[in-house]
């Protein structure tokens, strides 16, 4: 989709559909109140040309409500496309990113190629904030995960056009626009990766996918397998790949700007797992073929740090992803085993694991990852994995889990949320937690039981991260999206991305 920002009046662009936000002024509550919608726009032919609509009462402006009208009066545009934003008191730059979705998701089954969306006008709303999120909303909303259908008619828009007013300040308008387009497409080349079947996505192609994009925006990369587990004595990492035919890629990323400080040295650590059987301790079939999303968290580190070598902040940033696929085999590690992690110094000893299941494998594979960006540098740390199923039951669909051993690197991450969007919970850590993944033959087991699962996979990790401050992101309940929305897809989501990238951006010097 090709992507510019104009500053031309409105109601003098040429296209096939330009959509425009309106919003519900209502602020009286009851029965008595009625929906008042109004559009946020300041041009006058905009408005003409909805009044009769807008008085009807057919349209309360609803979150993500659409209404299309032809040939719109006043307008050098064909069609004129409403798109809600809810309660007016309530609108966020989140909503604008919606909406543009939204609209983009719209046009796209009616085979118009080409679109307008008016920026839209409301002191409620900060228009850098809202160029960005606009800009994202509409790269979002045009992927679809329908890349293997042999009849596939490509309905993507071609051209989308965000047009702002030029009061609004031109040249911070252009910067906020371009951020937008980086991020939104970094976004979506981690669904591209976390849409591909576990056949034609190995933990070797990854590699591949991750050095081509290093190659493209000038990162330093390196993609290792079986040896270099060896060699680094990541035996967490190495027990999970060991019964897959595949071998396993260590996928190390490096963002070293020039002129950035010594530290600090961000650490991103990413859960690769290109497809989860369970292992030994198999999965039931129902559902399995969701498996090949398990490398969500891997895709979300390699979208993250393509948008930050474009970004350019001033701050060192290493990620790591661990990527496996997790197999029952001849060679398969088992319950029972006692597996040693990479230790963190040479003169050191690894900790040991007693495996309980081999399905909590998502841990181990961090395990080793976290262990070695503290190896490389890092001095802070944040991981992404679709770590448990426990995480959906405690937070539902709606908000992904976060946990932190240190509040302040917690807050940034909590600011990086204002700007991203998205919707994460921050869920508890504690020494109560630890005591269930104790283990009786080794320091510790890989499963602690039914109850608090996400939190003990956490702990889990904390192990391993230690004092370094660490964030640990538990995406496993919104990765895939199952139900389709009218700003998004069905299928991969791209959950984490923005926020990431956000937060690396907070530390920048
Ligand atoms: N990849 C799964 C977690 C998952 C579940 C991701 C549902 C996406 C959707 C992970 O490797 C796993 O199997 N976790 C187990 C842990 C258990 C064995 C302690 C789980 O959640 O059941
Ligand atoms: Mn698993
Ligand atoms: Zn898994």
């Amino acid at each position: 989709m090709q992507t510019e920002l104009t500053f031309s009046p409105i109601a003098e662009i040429e296209t096939e559909l330009l959509a425009v936000l309106a919003a519900d002024s209502q602020t009286a509550k009851g029965a008595e109140a009625k929906p008042a919608p109004i559009l946020l726009t300041e041009d006058d032919a905009v408005k003409t040309a909805a009044a009769a609509l807008l008085a009807s009462g057919e349209y309360k402006a609803g979150v993500n409500e659409t209404v299309l009208l032809h040939a719109p009066a006043g307008l050098k545009a064909k069609r004129l496309l409403i798109v809600g934003l809810g309660k007016l008191a309530k609108v966020k730059p989140q909503g604008v990113r919606n909406a543009a979705g939204t609209a983009v998701r719209f046009t796209k089954p009616r085979a118009i190629k080409e679109l307008a969306l008016a920026l839209p006008e409301s002191e409620l709303l900060p228009p850098g904030p809202c160029v960005t999120a606009a800009v994202q909303g509409a790269i979002i909303g045009d992927f679809d995960a329908d890349t293997y259908k042999s009849d596939r008619k490509d309905v993507s828009v071609a051209r989308f056009r965000l047009a702002a007013p030029e009061s609004a300040g031109k040249s911070s308008l252009q910067a906020a626009f371009a951020e937008g387009v980086i991020v939104g497409e970094s976004q979506n080349l981690t669904r591209s990766l976390v849409n591909e079947p576990g056949n034609k996505l190995t933990p070797t192609i990854l590699g591949q996918r991750a050095t081509v994009m290093a190659q493209s925006v000038g990162l330093h990369w390196d993609v290792y397998s079986t040896d270099k587990l060896h060699e680094l004595k990541m035996g967490a990492f190495w027990a999970v790949s060991q019964g897959s035919a595949e071998p396993p890629a260590l996928i190390v990323l490096r963002y070293e700007p020039e002129g950035a400080p010594e530290g600090p040295v961000l650490g991103l650590v990413g859960k690769g797992i290109t497809f989860d059987t369970g292992g030994i301790s198999i999965k039931p079939s129902d559902s399995m073929e969701k498996m090949k999303y398990d490398m969500a968290g891997g895709a979300a580190m390699i979208g993250a740090m393509r948008a930050i070598a474009l970004l350019k902040p001033k701050v060192q940033v290493i990620a790591v992803v661990c990527a496996a696929e997790n197999m029952p085999d001849g060679k398969a590690y088992k319950p029972g085993d006692v597996e040693t992690a990479m230790p963190i110094a040479p003169n050191k000893p690894g900790k040991t694991i007693e495996i309980i299941n081999t399905d909590a494998e998502g841990r181990l594979v961090l395990a080793d990852g976290l262990t070695y960006a503290r190896s490389l540098g890092a001095t802070h740390l944040i991981d992404a994995a679709t770590l448990t199923g426990a995480i959906g039951v405690a937070l539902g669909l709606v908000n992904a889990g976060a946990f932190s051993n240190d509040d302040a690197t917690f807050a940034k991450f909590e600011e990086a949320l204002k700007l991203s969007g998205e919707k994460f919970w921050r869920m508890p850590l504690g020494d109560e937690y630890a005591d269930q993944i104790k283990s009786d033959i080794g320091d510790i087991k890989n499963t602690g039981g039914r109850h608090g699962g996400a939190c003990t996979a956490a702990e889990f990790l904390h192990v391993f991260a230690e004092d370094t401050p660490w964030i640990h992101l538990d995406i496993a309940g919104l990765a895939w999206i199952d139900d389709a929305r009218p700003y998004i897809a069905k299928g991969p989501s791209g959950v984490a991305v923005r926020s990431i990238v956000e937060w690396v951006r907070s530390y920048q010097a």
